[in-house]
C-alpha cells in the first residue's frame, strides 16, 4: 500500500484500529473516522507514532450523509486520493421480535448500516474511479446467514448492506473498483465481552463458560481476533486481490460452516 491512501470508518478500539494499523504498517496513509473526537485523535496520534505514516482523524457520524461525503472530501483534500475504504461501524441493534420492533430504532440501524455506509461507498468509488480504481471492504456478520429470533434488525440491515455492496461491485467493475465483504466470527474485544456477559446472565452460567462453549462450536475451536479481520481487509483492499470482487470472505475460525 506504499503511496496509497486508505479510509477506515468505525475506527474504534477493535477491528477498526487493527485495520488502520495494518494498512499503515503496509505503507498507506490513513484517514480514521468515528464520532468521538478525543479517543479518535488519540488513536490517530498513536498509529502515526507507531508506523511513521500520516494518520488523519475525521470526527463524523455515519448516520449523517453530509458527514459521509465530508470524510471522502477531506481525505482527497489532505492526502490527495482514495485507494481503499473499509467500513467497520455498526449500530447497537435492538433484540426484539419483528412483531414488537421499535421501528424508530430500526430506522437508525438502516440509516447507518445501509444509507450512510453506501453513501460513503458511492462517494469513495467515484473518487477511486478517477485515479484508475480502488477497493472497498465492508464488514458483514454471520447473522446474515444464521437467522435468529429477535435478530431481525441486525440481520436484515446487514443483509441489505451486503446485497448493495455486491450490486456496487457489478456497477463499478468496469472502472476497476472492487467491493468485497469480510465476515467476522466471534471477534475478541470489548463488544464480545459485553455479549458474553448478557448471554451468561440469560443462561445463568459464567461469561467464561459461554466463551468456551462458543469457541468449541467453531471448527478451529477458538475465537478470532481483530488482527485476523485486519489482515483480510488489507488483502482485499490491496492489489494482491486484484481479481476478487463481489465476494464474502468468512474469517470465523470455521464458525457455522
Ligand atoms: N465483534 C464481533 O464479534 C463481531 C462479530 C461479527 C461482526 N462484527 C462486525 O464488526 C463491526 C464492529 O467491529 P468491532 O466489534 O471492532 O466494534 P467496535 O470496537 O465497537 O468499533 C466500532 C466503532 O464504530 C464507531 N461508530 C459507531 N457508530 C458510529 C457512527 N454512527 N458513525 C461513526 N462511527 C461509529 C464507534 O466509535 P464512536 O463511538 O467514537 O463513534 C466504535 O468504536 C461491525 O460491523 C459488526 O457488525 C463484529
Amino acid at each position: 500500500m506504499k503511496g496509497k491512501v486508505a479510509i477506515v470508518t468505525g475506527a474504534g478500539p477493535g477491528i477498526g484500529r487493527a485495520t488502520a494499523l495494518r494498512f499503515a504498517q503496509d505503507g498507506a496513509d490513513v484517514v480514521v473516522a468515528a464520532r468521538r473526537q478525543a479517543p479518535l485523535e488519540a488513536m490517530a496520534a498513536e498509529l502515526a507514532k507507531e508506523t511513521g505514516r500520516r494518520i488523519v482523524a475525521v470526527t463524523a457520524d455515519l448516520k449523517d450523509l453530509d458527514d459521509c461525503r465530508r470524510i471522502v472530501a477531506t481525505t482527497v483534500e489532505t492526502l490527495g486520493r482514495v485507494d481503499a475504504l473499509v467500513n467497520v461501524a455498526t449500530h447497537p441493534h435492538q433484540r426484539a421480535s419483528v412483531a414488537e420492533m421499535d421501528w424508530q430504532a430500526y430506522a437508525e440501524s438502516l440509516q447507518l448500516n445501509v444509507v450512510g455506509t453506501m453513501t460513503l461507498c458511492g462517494e469513495a468509488a467515484l473518487r477511486m474511479a478517477e485515479t484508475g480504481g480502488g477497493a472497498i471492504v465492508n464488514i458483514g456478520t454471520l447473522a446474515t446467514t444464521a437467522l435468529q429470533a429477535k435478530g431481525a434488525e441486525y440481520s436484515s440491515t446487514k443483509t441489505a448492506m451486503i446485497a448493495m455492496s455486491k450490486v456496487l461491485a457489478r456497477e463499478m467493475g468496469r472502472k476497476n473498483v472492487r467491493v468485497n465483504i469480510v465476515t467476522p466470527g466471534y471477534t475478541t474485544g470489548e463488544p464480545l465481552d459485553r455479549l458474553f456477559e448478557q448471554m451468561a446472565a440469560g443462561f445463568q452460567i459464567t461469561p467464561e463458560q459461554i466463551s468456551r462453549r462458543l469457541a468449541k462450536s467453531a471448527v478451529l475451536e477458538r475465537h478470532v481476533d481483530p488482527e485476523d479481520m485486519a489482515e483480510a481487509c488489507l488483502f482485499l483492499g490491496s492489489d494482491r486481490a486484484r481479481n476478487i470482487t463481489g465476494t464474502e470472505l468468512h474469517v470465523t475460525a470455521g464458525q457455522w460452516i
